[in-house]
């Protein structure tokens, strides 16, 4: 399986819709930019869980919230109220480096602690009706800090394990940890979905290689650099994916451009103000760009345009 990472600030449903449309079925599914239990607009329920509302999801792709946070009774409640919404799984994100959010023993803070892990999988496992994944890194300060997790995640019945094999302090630098990765694989009793640097079809290809018990990965970064990245690997490795390759390749855009250009359209549409719509564009652009042919200086030149109309026809200049 395909499966896109969350990734706060980027794969909200405007770009999970915009996908879908684009590449329909490229991805199997998607785990949503996580809902914090502490933060956010906590007397507001609706608008901090308004990115995975079903009525806002419709036609897009089949999307898991995720939640963030150790508070175990509104754990309880938040995964409880996405199962009433339709969400048969709830991820749990024990993968965020934020060091204000990891310092609060929340995201990959919690990495060190595998008592406080077992705790809240205690309390929550009985209680919360939908299924539970959980996204990890290697640890926090060490990646040593996962051979004490994992013994503590085997004795429930997880859906699965996605693993980002670096560890919290180093945010997003170096590269993933293979050979640590290699050591606890055979350790871990659930089904695990690798993620991390997956940006060409030779990443994914040496994965593949690498782990034969792993079937699936998500996909972050990469597919901002190249949408048609997941595309390319069910082409290129349609076996892994039942001999199927791609799906209805007819509906598909034939270019990444098409995709960005429908991108920067739909952002026209959201309902914030002109500075906001032209932020958000930079925001891709500086990813998305890359997949496009032109100089780096006349990429540039989207990030030095300040008006939105500006913004906008310098991206179609070099899209079209
Ligand atoms: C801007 C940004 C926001 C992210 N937000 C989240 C998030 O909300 N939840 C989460 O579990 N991971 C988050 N991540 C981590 C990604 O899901 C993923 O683990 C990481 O980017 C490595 O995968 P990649 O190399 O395929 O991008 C975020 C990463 C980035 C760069």
């Amino acid at each position: 399986m395909l499966i896109l990472a969350p990734m706060q600030g980027l794969t909200e449903v405007l770009f999970r819709k915009t996908y879908e449309t684009c590449y329909p079925g490229a991805f199997d599914y998607a785990v949503s930019p996580f809902v914090s239990l502490t933060h956010g607009n906590l007397h507001d329920a609706e608008k901090k869980i308004h990115d995975v509302l079903p009525e806002v999801n419709q036609d897009s792709m089949v999307v898991v919230p995720q939640i963030l946070g150790h508070e175990k009774e509104e754990f309880v409640d938040l995964a409880n109220r996405f199962y009433e919404l339709g969400y048969s799984e709830v991820n749990w994100n024990m993968g965020c480096p934020m060091r204000r959010v990891a310092h609060k023993h929340r995201g990959s803070g919690i990495l060190p602690y595998p008592e406080e892990v077992r705790d809240i999988l205690t309390h929550v496992m009985t209680r919360i009706r939908p299924k539970l994944s959980v996204k990890v890194r290697l640890g926090y300060y060490s990646p040593d800090e996962i051979d004490h997790i994992i013994p503590v995640l085997n004795d429930f019945p997880l859906k699965d394990i996605t693993i980002h094999p670096r560890i919290g302090k180093q945010q997003y630098s170096g590269r993933p940890d293979l050979e640590k990765l290699a050591q606890i694989v055979p350790e871990i009793r659930h089904r695990i979905i690798y993620n991390g640097d997956i940006c060409t079809t030779y990443d994914y290809k040496k994965i593949m290689q690498l782990f034969p018990s792993i079937k699936d990965v998500m996909i972050g970064r990469g597919v901002l650099y190249n949408p048609t990245l997941p595309l390319q690997i069910r082409n290129q490795f349609s076996a892994d994916f039942g001999g199927e390759g791609t799906p209805d390749p007819s509906s598909h855009c034939t270019s990444a451009a098409e995709f960005v250009i429908q991108l920067m359209n739909n952002i026209l549409q959201m309902n914030v103000s002109d500075q906001a719509k032209g932020r958000k564009m930079k925001e891709y652009w500086c990813l998305a760009s890359r997949s496009l042919p032109g100089t780096e200086e006349r990429k540039r030149r989207v990030l030095h345009a300040s008006a939105l109309d500006e913004i906008f026809n310098r991206i179609l200049e070099i899209a079209k």
